[in-house]
């Protein structure tokens, strides 16, 4: 008789969790289960490597070692502490969860997919990461590793629904923690977007192989290479951000510090005004963080 369904996933299992076990890379936020830890690794992990999270999220939780000590600190304070981590808005948003977590949580993370769904700049993946890293709960994630990993093992272009799916029965039900840290540093070391298919220990489950063209590049929540950061709008942001954490700005310096037209200058202010990470003062045409 052949091997029924449930035993290949078995076996499939088995082989991810037997590289992974002594392989796991070691991360400050894998020895920990404090949820708020957990969530801010996670947000700071959206969108910037691993070596430059390191040193910030200790500093970070220093700062704000609880949800309330970040609401009741200025987010001018949480952005001088994000500086170099790119893309504030994820700050902006974190201490606007931390707000909500106050308010509607008495200070705790809560432990439910449609509470942390709530919190500002929480969405599928980080809510699920929370679940899994910090409670523990039989939930798979998806991130941008794990997303191009399933692609690759079903030979298709995923729907973001249906690489849930996929990643949802292959969970290895009781395991959640070990087997999404795992399953993400296969897509990390092995599965990379230049994959190392000798050393897979999934070779014999997956439909693409290496061969042909990768299913994994359009795929959902598969990341596409960033554009350019030299002359971008990213770094002009950066550097009004950087300088403010050092004390206010005259608006007509703003060009100078931004290295920017005054045209772009101007634009690129007003988006940060609108988007609440600086404080314009028109009485002192001057500029600060929040
Ligand atoms: N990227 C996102 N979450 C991560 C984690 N928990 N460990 C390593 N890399 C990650």
């Amino acid at each position: 008789m052949g091997r029924s369904l449930t035993d290949d996933v078995r076996v499939q299992q088995d082989a991810l969790l037997g590289w992974a076990t002594p392989r796991l890379r070691e991360f400050v936020w894998r020895s920990t289960r404090d949820p708020w830890a957990v969530l801010v690794s996670e947000v700071m992990l959206q969108q910037t490597g691993v070596g430059r999270v390191i040193p910030k999220w200790g500093a970070f939780m220093e700062a704000f070692p609880t949800p309330r000590d970040c609401a009741e600190s200025s987010l001018g304070d949480v952005l001088r502490l994000w500086q170099g981590l790119g893309y504030p808005r994820r700050a902006r948003n974190l201490h606007a969860a931390a707000g909500v977590i106050v308010r509607e949580h008495e200070g705790e993370v809560p432990g439910s997919l449609d509470a942390l769904l709530a919190l500002p700049g929480v969405g599928a993946y980080t809510a699920r990461a929370v679940l899994a890293f910090a409670f523990e709960y039989d939930v798979a994630v998806v991130d941008t590793n794990i997303a191009r990993v399933l692609a690759r093992l079903q030979g298709e272009r995923l729907t973001p629904k249906r690489a849930q799916v996929a990643a949802d029965e292959l969970l290895a039900e009781g395991t959640a923690w070990l087997w999404n840290q795992a399953f993400m540093d296969l897509g990390a070391t092995v599965c990379r977007p230049v994959p190392s298919c000798d050393e897979c220990p999934w070779f014999e489950f997956c439909a693409w192989r290496g061969e042909g063209d990768d299913p994994a590049v359009g795929s959902a929540g598969v990341s596409v290479p960033q554009g350019r950061f030299e002359g971008s709008d990213r770094q002009a942001r950066g550097r009004l951000i950087k300088a403010l954490g050092e004390g206010s700005v005259r608006m007509k310096d703003v060009p100078k510090v931004m290295d920017r037209p005054r045209d772009v200058a101007e634009r690129l202010v007003s988006a940060l005004a609108t988007e609440g990470l600086i404080h314009l003062d028109r009485s002192t045409s001057t500029i600060h963080l929040p």
